[in-house]
């Protein structure tokens, strides 16, 4: 068949049974795209990847571990060639031609009686490419068409998303936020923002959408959360759709499920996107992995927003101090020698690596690496300030592996 006359349609594969020959890395690539489109997928191949042999185990594919006989394309809709043998795949085309099954060639593009196209999604649509068998040219269509629909620059004519969306933004590196949470921001008729997270993202916006500023800054002036809650009911009421922007995840040290709590009562919907949570990608830009294999067993993360000899502190400082993993501590960096000093007593070695990160993953990020008995002296001679992670641990240290 001549290229031109490729013709491209949506198969409903749904519980139909579909064929896949051969269980390489070619076959993985398409099986999960079958699975979601419901087909009954059988797999044939006397070897699998590890990959597939997990999707046959949860039942997902069935496989016969055995090499491909002349009609086993007997009641199929669909039939993928995926092996590495030209003649194997050759005699599965004819047997598809045969019985009258399109038939996939993976070795030998449009040698095949259909041909996948490059696919991508967005809200509900799903985008296919054919460049005649030009992959690398599919692909770059297809990035690039996904790339401007996620972006707002292509218009998908997307649903209107409606109440508030609580987007964890990441740790401020605008290309740190999900997808998800990106492409809800281009539709956003209102931004309500942190002063911690992609602010660059904020320039991006088209000059009608409503940005406020719900600048917390650390044990200083405070915008009240009441305020946050009010102005995202509010707008949402409205009629607005209300993107709240936050740093990191919403759900770590973000007061995110108060939003979510104020707005369930006031009957606003409210769709939650998880971010990149400063505690783990902070460090990990500084080269600290918050585990290790025998390093660290344990990471865990805690607030240093409360001193710990403080009434109202929920942290058992004396627990933590005998740990030998991980302390990732947050907003802890201008009180740090209360907590350093609450841990040394406690019995952790007054050796113990420590590597501070000030405005991480920004053009402005800092790094101090010293120890649990000399941080705090070393933060305040070197000025550092929030916002910052401290890392107390092993990990802390592994930087010296690198060389
Ligand atoms: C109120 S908490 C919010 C944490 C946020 N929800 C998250 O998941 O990253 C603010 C603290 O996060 C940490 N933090 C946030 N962004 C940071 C960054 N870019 N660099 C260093 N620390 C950061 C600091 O410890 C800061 O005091």
């Amino acid at each position: 068949m001549s290229v031109e006359q490729h013709y491209l349609a949506g198969l409903d594969l749904a519980g139909r049974r579909v064929v896949v020959v051969g269980g390489g890395t070619v076959a993985q690539r398409r099986l999960p795209r079958l699975v979601r489109s419901g087909a009954s997928v059988e797999v044939v191949s006397p070897e699998v990847t590890p990959s597939v042999q997990a999707m046959a185990d949860a039942g997902e594919v069935t496989w016969h571990r055995r090499p491909y006989r002349d009609g086993d394309l007997a009641d199929a809709w669909y039939v993928l060639c995926c092996t590495s043998v030209t003649e194997v795949n050759a005699a599965v085309a004819a047997e598809a031609e045969r019985v009258r099954v399109f038939c996939v060639r993976a070795d030998a593009g449009i040698a095949g009686s259909a041909v996948t196209p490059a696919t991508g999604d967005h809200d509900g649509l799903l985008v296919g490419v054919l460049a005649q068998g030009d992959h690398q040219r599919s692909a770059a269509v297809r990035d690039g068409l996904l790339d401007a629909l996620r972006e707002g620059r292509a218009s998908a004519q997307d649903r209107q998303p409606a109440g508030v969306a609580l987007v964890g933004g990441g740790p401020g590196d605008p290309e740190l936020i999900t997808v998800r949470g990106r492409r809800l921001l281009a539709r956003a008729d209102v931004v309500v923002a942190d002063r911690l997270g992609p602010r660059d993202l904020l320039d991006e916006l088209p000059p009608n959408v409503l940005v406020i500023d719900a600048a917390k800054i650390p044990y200083g002036r405070a915008a009240s959360q009441d305020a946050i809650n009010e102005a995202l009911v509010e707008h949402a009421k409205a009629g607005r759709f209300v993107v709240r922007l936050k740093g990191g995840d919403p759900y770590l040290f973000g007061r995110g499920f108060e939003e979510l709590i104020a707005c369930a009562k006031a009957g606003v919907p409210v769709t939650v996107v998880p971010g990149v949570t400063s505690a783990f990608a902070v460090p990990a830009v500084a080269d600290v992995p918050v585990t290790h294999r025998g390093v660290a067993h344990e990471v865990v993360v805690v607030s240093g927003h409360i001193v710990p000899d403080d009434p109202a502190s929920l942290t058992d400082w004396s627990a933590l101090a005998r740990l030998t993993g991980t302390i990732v501590l947050m907003m802890g960096v201008e009180k740090l020698a209360r907590f350093t000093d609450a841990l040394i007593a406690g019995g952790r070695p007054a050796s113990t690596p420590v590597a501070v990160v000030q405005e991480g993953t920004t053009h402005a990020q800092r790094v101090l690496r010293s120890t649990l008995d000399a941080v705090a002296a070393d933060v305040e001679a070197q000025g550092f300030r929030p916002p910052a992670v401290t890392v107390i641990g092993p990990v802390a240290g592994m930087v010296g592996e690198l060389a």
